[in-house]
């Protein structure tokens, strides 16, 4: 983000005040934050209390060894059945947990918390019997159905860590998170349904499989589309075949409150993807808490839905792990964003809290506001946004269009590694602010910082740090303390920098301004430079290749690749670009294509060798190019440049 912007949104005049019902009967209220101030420990201790203990902790957080944070020690629970078996102890079993929306027109299915239980049940049987123990690592690659959330939450009960796998992601990409993690056991589908057609998925399973050795024993499968699959005897297991017949009764064991939960995979600056670990006491209470709290929940009357998809921390934390232990009713559906689906869906199971990310406001601000307006829409009551700064303009729309000026918006800043919400305006306490994510959350310490490491104080720029520790916060990363030191707590002593920039406006409320590290924010997505350039240079026709994110209307930030051939490939031949495209998307995924890449004859690199992305940005950017005076070869963007006319 330019100054200019910066400086035009701190501008930023319009407030939105609470609406007065909310705010009056609203589960948190203004004094939280000093409350939390006065005893960050209770405080959370007290968030800890509305999950059921096994044996209740006996300290709150040993943070003796820092970076390394226990919290809750001592302590025994069962995410599972913190998230199934309380509600139906409670006599909510008849309650729905899921209203699952099939992709296909009238493929739904209603589950409750009984059924639930049931479901989780027999499939924590089934892992049993394939050999699934306490500690081993399980890989689920699937679609949004219901089996996804009935594996995560078999595998917890188990205290088996998964390791979620976005279904848009590539063989390779599968292949090296399940040899990273060790993973014994992959839980897949034949396929699921994207824009109305069947696509595969097993086939990147096997090819994954494959690719790791003899590392994975079992293969569970459920039938989503009925696809013709690839059977291996010996290794595969059809879901129906092992769950569907399993005893309901299974007898949950309580975990210790560090144990292990799962491992997510995220994009790093550098081009290995990081195994964030999250463990169970910690976690389920900050996310449990902040979506009670954030998002207003009224378990009794609410029906929630958070459109991400469970491969991502959001689809874990906000679909799965927090609505869940809340006993929330929640929507979940399987397709993509389709023109009218989603205002329909509203409509008929009358939602009234909405979690989404700006990426899909802006693309349903492009397609026109005819199509919602079409649709009744006031169900709902609050909405939410994720995963990348919203502009003012997507804000306004998302207020008026979507929330018809009554509903709030709760802004929420966090990240994979966070494991719950840190930033966010309380919807019942906060006057929002079109664009900012306002104020850390009670019981979160939040600061904006220079290079020196001091609070810039109100009306000032900087770093975005974490001063003290909080309950969901990741332990480490998967099998390297160091470089989870190195990461995230190297720059300056005894703080977490999360790799945000942020400014603090008159008022002290927080601007998000993106990544300030080499990661992208693509859709909501973050993607590494380097791990595409790595991807990039894998193919054989590249010597030497340069991302950057560019700024694009709808999806945020766009990939941009400027790459260097090898004299062998010549001029590459007609098809280069699809070619590399291509090879991005089979490396990493879809989701990684870039959407523009050029052929260069050299690349802008100081005397020290490294790559200026600033320019290269500014040519993505149809920018004037900035200050070339420390490359090594100023005349070296003039090629780039001569190369982008002949290419627009
Ligand atoms: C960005 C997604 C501005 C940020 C939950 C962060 C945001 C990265 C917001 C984490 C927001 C997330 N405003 N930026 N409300 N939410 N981000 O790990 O750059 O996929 O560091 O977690 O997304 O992305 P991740």
């Amino acid at each position: 983000m330019s100054d200019q912007t910066l400086s035009n949104l701190s501008r930023e005049e319009r407030r939105f005040d609470p609406p007065a019902g909310l705010a009056a009967d609203a589960n948190v209220k203004e004094e939280a934050y000093a409350r939390a101030d006065s005893d960050r420990e209770a405080f959370w201790a007290e968030a800890a209390d509305r999950l059921d203990w096994g044996q209740k902790w006996d300290q709150v957080l040993d943070w003796s060894n820092p970076p390394f944070a226990k919290w809750f020690v001592g302590g025994t629970l069962n995410a599972s059945v913190n998230c199934v078996d309380r509600h139906v102890d409670a006599g909510n079993g008849d309650k729905v947990a899921l209203h699952w929306i099939g992709e296909p027109e009238d493929d739904t299915r209603d589950i409750t918390y009984s059924d639930l239980k049931d479901l989780v049940s027999k499939a924590a049987n089934a892992l049993t019997d394939l050999g699934v123990t306490k500690g081993d690592r399980v890989a689920i690659y699937m679609p949004m159905i219901p089996e996804v959330v009935v594996a995560m939450l078999a595998c917890a009960r188990l205290g088996a860590p998964h390791t979620v796998v976005f279904g848009g992601f590539s063989a390779d990409a599968l292949a090296s998170r399940l040899a990273d993690c060790d993973a014994k056991v992959v839980i897949t589908s034949d396929g699921g349904y994207r824009r109305g057609s069947a696509s595969a998925l097993k086939p990147a399973v096997d090819e994954a499989v494959e690719k790791t050795g003899d590392l994975v024993r079992h293969v569970l499968v459920v039938r989503r589309t009925g696809q013709d699959v690839a059977w291996d005897d010996s290794r595969d297991v059809w879901w129906h075949d092992a769950v569907d017949g399993a005893s309901a009764d299974h007898e949950a064991e309580m975990h210790d409150s560090e144990h292990p939960l799962f491992v997510m995979y995220t994009s790093g600056s550098t081009g290995k993807p990081k195994g964030i670990l999250h463990t169970t006491g910690g976690y389920l209470t900050g996310t449990s808490f902040t979506h009670w709290e954030v998002f207003d929940l009224k378990p009794e009357t609410d029906v929630y839905w958070c459109t991400a998809d469970v491969g991502w921390v959001t689809g874990h934390s906000y679909m799965v792990y927090g609505p869940l232990a809340n006993g929330a009713t929640q929507v979940m559906y399987e397709g993509t964003p389709e023109k009218g689906r989603w205002w329909q869906i509203i409509q008929d199971l009358k939602v009234t809290i909405f979690y989404t990310a700006p990426t899909a406001i802006r693309t349903f601000m492009k397609q026109g506001r005819e199509i919602p307006d079409g649709y009744d829409l006031t169900s709902l009551r609050l909405l939410g946004s994720v995963g990348e700064p919203i502009n003012p303009e997507a804000y306004i729309w998302y207020r008026e269009v979507i929330g018809g000026e009554r509903c709030p918006i709760v802004d929420t800043w966090w990240q994979t590694e966070t494991g719950q919400i840190l930033i966010s305006p309380l919807p019942g306490v906060t006057a929002g602010k079109p664009g900012s994510a306002m104020k850390a959350l009670p019981g979160v310490a939040i600061d904006v910082v220079n290079d020196e490491a001091q609070s810039v104080g109100n009306g000032n720029g900087g770093y975005l740090v974490i001063r003290e520790p909080w309950p969901a916060m990741l332990r480490t990363l998967w099998g390297d303390d160091q470089r989870f030191k190195d990461t995230y707590w190297s720059r300056w002593e005894g703080l977490y920098f999360a790799g945000d920039g942020a400014k603090l406006d008159e008022d002290g409320d927080i601007w998000l301004l993106g990544r300030v590290d080499d990661v992208m924010n693509v859709s909501g997505h973050r993607l590494s430079t380097t791990e595409i350039e790595s991807a990039l240079v894998s193919h054989p026709k590249v010597a030497e290749a340069a991302v950057v994110g560019a700024a694009d209307e709808t999806t945020g930030q766009a990939v941009c690749a400027f790459v260097i051939l090898r004299e062998s490939a010549g001029d590459g031949g007609p098809d280069i670009v699809e070619e590399l495209r291509k090879h991005v998307q089979k490396e990493i995924g879809a989701i990684a294509k870039p959407r523009q890449i050029m052929v260069v004859p050299e690349l802008p690199k100081t005397r020290s060798g490294k790559i200026m992305r600033r320019l290269l940005k500014d040519v993505a950017e149809h920018r004037e190019v900035g200050d070339v005076t420390t490359l090594a070869d100023s005349t070296v963007m003039d090629l780039i440049k001569d190369k982008e006319g002949s290419a627009a």
